[in-house]
């Protein structure tokens, strides 16, 4: 019979869903499995392909203990397919067909809007790790080092998870874009990932941080309203995906944390009370707060791009043909087909800033949006806290949300952090002040000086509360190769 919580280790790929008798969809696996080796292989320096890493494997979907730590070498880490089980009875949540059994087949007047959103939502999930693949070189301890690494692995699977469905679903042409997955590469000039904020650098550690405190919060928010979809397989994949994304941002937010507390402690330490003493906290090797707060502004309005135009019919489309629901649909207390509702959405008129109603089926994206920063603000908060503790006058914020935008109603206009409307010219004064420039990045790059003894750590950020599976704070959290 077979097993939907235990993971079946009886294939090359580990899995949850019957592989081993579903000859035609593993045999196509298969064939994609070396080129995804290929890619992990070519992607992470070679000295850390061949170090022992202290990584977490899924080997349950069991929300109790679905996962086992042990030393692995990366190339060998079981990633596999692992959906959520079956929820029996299940109904599709919201549109037009709200009410009906969920789809366990592709309804096929919605094939291709499900085919791409799986697409797009597979493209970010390797576009992370070739954009994260030379931090191993810098990594500022053991322990940093190994949580970027369990990030890469499970962004590694999340690929595997989308690709999936597109061979299980989508016949030929689903085999075609499971290819492009591994043909695309971040930053490439000829083909490159799908979205900006997948196309950026990640040049150093406290981007990092940024990026999966930010970045793969887009990335929940995403997989909460694909969690939602009508297609139960989606459903399913995204709700298992979750479990891991939420370590994602845990390392984010730690990370960042971490750092604030480092410069709070050195300012501290040697009686540096003004936070814009930039040269004397810098020449202590720790980064300060000004600059941290550029960074968020910068990984901040690149992550609200993501959430596409705030008025879209693609958007209302897919809600309304049960594809993608709302943040928290099951929750949310109205009709889930929204025929009558209106939204207010962010508008230009004559210059200013308006927020309008619009029909909210249309304002998908914009909802999802405002759920996203109120989500966003709760680890602002908290990095305050770090702050406020160690007596200094100074305040983290998400700036407005016009600022820096390339998408949307404010995307060709000029705004500062706060949301007013300003000239050409008192922006390019002011940015400098508002986003890292090159002598920001050229001073933290400075400080990526490599720490790889057990239970020590860079100048920069300070040790963690607790380690991970609760080792001690020496614990080598990996085994380096170095050749
Ligand atoms: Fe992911
Ligand atoms: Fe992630």
């Amino acid at each position: 019979m077979l097993d939907l919580i235990n993971v079946s280790y009886d294939t090359l790929i580990p899995n949850n869903v019957g592989l081993s008798t579903d000859k035609r969809v593993l045999k196509a696996l298969e064939k994609w499995h070396p080129g995804y080796i290929n890619w992990w292989n070519d992607l992470i320096p070679d000295n850390f392909q061949k170090s022992l890493v202290y990584l977490r494997t899924a080997v349950s979907v069991d929300p109790k203990g679905w996962a086992k730590f042990d030393y692995v070498k990366m190339p060998e880490y079981r990633w596999g397919i692992l959906l959520a089980p079956q929820v029996e009875g299940r109904t599709i949540p919201c549109g037009e067909h709200a009410g009906q059994p969920a789809w366990q087949e592709v309804p096929g007047e919605y094939r291709n809007m499900l085919k791409r959103l799986i697409v797009i939502q597979g493209d970010t999930e390797p576009a992370s790790v070739e954009q994260q693949r030379f931090l191993g070189r810098t990594a500022p301890s053991l322990y940093d080092m190994r949580n970027l690494f369990q990030v890469n692995v499970e962004e590694g699977r999340h690929l595997w998870a989308m690709v999936y469905l597109l061979h299980k679903y989508f016949g030929a042409d689903g085999r075609e874009e499971a290819d492009d997955l591994l043909r695309r590469q971040s930053g490439s000039e000829e083909a490159p990932r799908m979205l900006g904020a997948f196309n950026e650098e990640t040049p150093d550690w406290l981007s990092f941080f940024m990026f999966t405190y930010f970045t793969d919060r887009d990335g929940k928010m995403q997989l909460e309203s694909l969690a939602q979809s009508g297609f139960d397989p989606l459903s399913r994949t995204c709700r298992f995906m979750l479990t891991e994304e939420a370590h994602h941002m845990f390392v984010g937010e730690t990370g960042v944390g971490r750092t604030i507390e480092r410069t709070c402690q050195i300012m501290a330490e040697n009686g540096i009370d003004d936070p814009y003493d930039i040269e004397k906290i810098r020449s202590f090797g720790v980064i300060d707060l000004p600059t941290i707060q550029k960074k968020l502004n910068l990984h901040y309005t690149l992550s609200l791009d993501l959430f596409g135009q705030e008025v879209s019919t693609n958007a209302a489309n897919a809600f309304n043909s049960g594809i993608k629901g709302r943040y928290m649909e099951s929750r949310i207390d109205d009709d889930h087909k929204l025929t009558n509702a209106t939204y207010p959405v962010w508008d230009m008129v004559d210059g200013q800033l308006v927020r309008h109603e619009v029909p909210a089926l249309t304002a998908i994206n914009m909802r999802l949006r405002d759920d996203y920063s109120r989500d966003a603000a709760g680890g602002v908060g908290r990095w305050n806290k770090i702050i406020e503790k160690a007596g200094i006058a100074f305040e983290m914020k998400l700036p407005h949300e016009a600022f820096n935008r390339k998408i949307g109603v404010f995307a060709n206009h000029n705004f500062n952090p706060e949301g007013q409307l300003v000239s050409g010219a008192e922006f390019d004064k002011g940015i400098n002040d508002w986003l890292p420039n090159k002598a920001d990045g050229d001073f933290i790059q400075s400080l990526m000086n490599p720490v790889y003894e057990p239970g020590k750590y860079a100048s920069w950020i300070s040790p963690p509360k607790v380690g991970i599976d609760n080792k001690p704070g020496d614990f080598e959290y990996v085994k380096l190769h170095m050749a």
